[in-house]
């Protein structure tokens, strides 16, 4: 079926070996009878290299079906929640097409084109990776996402280094799957430092220092947060460890690349985290930087082929991590204007809340990424809060952990009360998200909250004058 499917070989390396007939392009046709024959260039064929396949190419009707529980155009909640996930810019999605269909080569096959070429592609998307990050590509490993990649950093560089040291600093705000790592440690005999941030989310780099000794190995501060988008001073962290020989430093940024600037060298950053589905790309792909010079040596967490210098074995999966490099160069060619439309709708959906709704608190620092906005309400219920919310896809600051319904870790670091974490919501604004879409979230949340208000006692007597905070509430609980 296959078999009338065109492939593009253009790439540098295979053009030497599969040599070009005058004036066309050299293509391979996939395996079948008539293969190695000369093709034209698609009529899609793109001046970046990257071609979409046509449906006649494919040789049957290329259709997405629409399962039967997928939300209709019509009735999809408003999507704010880009901390979660984003969606794949078509662009991106353009670009790893080729790797899903004909250009199905292992990328680490050395004795054909198919490798060749698969090769090729992994290479200039770790080239775009390394670029965003200021990096060098060889220091650039691919991974299944920013889970693995903090897995491996974190446990890596402290298991490498435990016959002489056993101690690792962290922050109480960190991503679960980096204080999860930590607590794996810690039931390893290692002793974890878990430092405090302050009112405004920012930990204190003096506190930092203090808590370095001897026989710390490794520093893991992420770079933005993904409740409240606050943004750790990354280059002042790094300054810090690096007075300490022979400490490593490491930063979670799935939340901050593509997004705001980062430089490996100019932070000192010696292990970074890299998720693909934060920054436009496909979900399942991310990287991790280490630095080879001086030489980071995590452990590896997997055993197998040796691919990627040895640090994460298993065949590199080459569509994804197409999509990952084109979401990198993307990133990289429009952060700026990213930046100016994302601040701009945050502007607009800030200020107008605070137009509308009284008693409205912004969690974390005014100086964050922000595309990330944490509002708490006061008096509004929490929970009616967000299912009064069905029209809007977004997250909120309770996490309902089996029957308790948690407030979030994180809020509460930060020094939120349990009820105004409760009643916070995470507005998260995007690449692709719309002025009209603000709006309309604007306006259903202006209503929710001052109906739930007209409904709570508390707001009553806010109303009536009394000071909530000087009620003692431990009388009236018989
Ligand atoms: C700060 C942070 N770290 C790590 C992760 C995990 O990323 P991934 O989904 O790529 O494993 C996330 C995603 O939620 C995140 O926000």
């Amino acid at each position: 079926m296959l078999s009338r499917i065109s492939r593009n070989v253009s790439r540098r390396s295979l053009v030497a070996s599969v040599s070009s007939a005058s004036g066309r392009r050299a293509f391979v046709q996939p395996s079948g009878a008539d293969r190695a024959s000369l093709v034209d260039v698609p009529s899609t064929y793109q001046e970046d290299g990257h071609f979409t396949p046509r449906p006649d190419m494919l040789g049957f009707k290329l259709e997405t079906p629409r399962r039967e529980d997928s939300l209709e155009a019509k009735t999809r909640p408003i999507y704010l929640d880009m901390q979660a996930t984003t969606p794949v810019d078509p662009r991106v999605h353009d670009a790893m097409l080729p790797f899903l269909t004909d250009q199905y080569g292992n990328p680490h096959s050395r004795t054909h084109a198919y490798g060749w070429e698969a090769e090729q592609a992994v290479e200039d998307a770790r080239k775009h990776v390394a670029d965003l990050i200021g990096a060098d590509a060889k220091d650039v490993v691919f991974t299944s996402g920013a889970t693995e990649s903090n897995n491996m950093s974190i446990k890596g560089v402290a298991r490498f280094h435990k016959e002489k040291k056993r101690h690792i600093i962290t922050t109480q705000t960190e991503h679960k799957c980096v204080l999860d790592s930590c607590r794996n440690l810690g039931e390893e005999g290692f002793d974890i430092t878990y430092l405090p941030v302050q009112k405004n989310g920012v930990i204190s780099l003096d506190e930092l220092e203090a808590a370095i000794r001897p026989d710390t190995s490794l520093v893991s501060i992420m770079a933005v947060n993904n409740e409240t988008g606050v943004i750790q001073p990354l280059k002042e962290i790094g300054a810090i460890v690096h007075k300490h020989r022979g400490v490593y430093f490491h930063t979670d940024a799935a939340q901050a690349v593509g997004k705001i600037h980062l430089d490996v060298n100019e932070m000192g950053i010696d292990l970074m985290s890299i998720s693909g589905h934060k920054l436009y790309g496909p979900k399942g792909v991310g990287a991790a930087y280490v630095r080879r010079r001086p030489r980071v040596r995590p452990e590896p967490i997997f055993s197998g082929g040796g691919q990627e210098r040895g640090l994460r074995s298993g065949t590199v999966p080459t569509s994804l991590v197409v999509g990952l490099g084109e979401a990198a160069r993307l990133a990289q060619k429009e952060m700026a204007r990213d930046h100016v439309h994302i601040k701009e709708l945050s502007d607009r959906l800030i200020n107008k809340i605070n137009a509308e709704v009284e008693h409205v608190v912004r969690n974390g620092d005014a100086n964050g990424y922000p595309g990330c906005v944490n509002l708490s309400f006061s008096y509004v219920e929490g929970e009616s809060l967000l299912m009064a919310l069905k029209d809007i896809a977004l997250s909120s600051g309770s996490a309902c952990t089996s029957a308790s319904l948690e407030p979030s870790y994180v809020l509460r670091a930060l020094g939120a009360a349990e009820d105004m974490a409760h009643s916070s919501l995470r507005f998260g604004i995007g690449r692709f998200t719309t002025a009209a879409e603000v709006d309309f979230v604007v306006k259903h949340i202006i209503s929710t909250a001052h109906r739930l208000r007209e409904m709570s006692p508390l707001w009553e007597m806010v109303q009536e004058g009394i000071d909530i905070n000087s009620i003692d509430w431990s009388q009236s609980q018989h």
